[in-house]
């Protein structure tokens, strides 16, 4: 039975350098699942200063527009993420998954199970989720969040619609990230923290839509220090699902977000372990 398989997309990133930045990935959930047990990586916690001190001196990005919204969200190139990964040599407390991650973003499959789950991309549905966000918070149907967990949270784009959110407005923000690779957490969306933070600082048209950013020691020092004195609490947490994240979830999230997180039986029953874990943590 094959342990690999593909979402089938159309390309390899979304791209949205084209109008039709939806239609231009197709996804296809219902493909054959593996049937087997998987081992899972153990939740930890990664220090974001630590992060962020490993940040590239230039990331390339590119900004979606999200439909029916004025919302922008910065994201990183999958290319310069791919180059960032050719390069290091030494990752630290990420090595062990190292040479696998690497493996899997540069061959066919869009999943490994146990692995690699698929982080290092954007997918659609993050998109969707993002309007819902911008649009129900605009609307004033939906009270901006203060305490926020996103699951398997990839590039992170409703995040980092709440994360700039949060930061242009002055809301407190505690948000938690995770991702089954702590090395999507440092290649894709620390970097992607970085980009709203930088557009959140940005004059009005003073942001290119596309393009290079510089990563000075000095930008580093004041993004972490911008987030400490607009009171934006960052947690960053790899590894499964299932009872022993919850550790790692109290308080629980007010609002905890995913997208395309579902995709195989096997993990529902981690995964809804964790919703319901932090419902009851919450007392919801
Ligand atoms: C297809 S990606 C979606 C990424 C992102 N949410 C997006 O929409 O662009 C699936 C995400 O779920 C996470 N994930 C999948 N299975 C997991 C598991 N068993 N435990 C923890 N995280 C898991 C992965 O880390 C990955 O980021």
């Amino acid at each position: 039975m094959s342990s690999t398989f593909n979402f089938n997309f159309a390309d390899e990133d979304i791209d949205i350098d084209e109008n039709e930045q939806l239609a231009s990935v197709t996804s296809s959930l219902s493909i054959a699942c593996p049937a087997s047990t998987v081992p899972s990586l153990t939740p930890q916690v990664h220090d974001l200063t630590g992060f962020v001190a490993r940040l590239p001196h230039k990331l390339n990005y590119s900004t979606l527009n999200i439909p029916d919204t004025d919302a922008q969200i910065p994201k990183r190139e999958l290319w310069d993420i791919k180059l960032q990964l050719m390069h290091e040599e030494d990752m630290d407390d990420v090595k062990e998954e190292d040479e696998r991650t690497k493996e899997a973003l540069n061959g066919v499959d869009d999943v490994i199970p146990g692995v690699y789950e698929g982080g290092f991309k954007t997918w659609e549905c993050s998109i969707d989720l993002s309007r819902y966000l911008s649009t129900e918070i605009s609307a004033g149907t939906l009270t901006f969040p203060a305490r926020v967990a996103e699951l398997g949270c990839g590039s992170a784009l409703p995040s980092m619609h709440l994360l700039h959110q949060a930061l242009v407005k002055g809301h407190s923000l505690s948000l938690t990230l995770q991702d089954y690779n702590a090395s999507v957490l440092q290649h894709v969306t620390v970097p992607n923290m970085y980009l709203a933070w930088a557009l959140s600082r940005a004059e009005e048209g003073g942001w290119e839509d596309e393009g290079e950013i510089d990563v000075t020691d000095e930008d580093k020092a004041a993004f972490l220090n911008d987030l400490e004195m607009k009171n934006v609490h960052i947690t960053l947490l790899s590894g499964g699902w299932g009872e022993e994240m919850l550790g790692y979830m109290n308080p629980a999230p007010s609002v905890l977000l995913a997208s395309e997180t579902i995709y195989s039986p096997n993990s529902l029953p981690a995964f809804t372990d964790v919703l319901n874990g932090c419902c009851l943590l919450g007392g919801y």
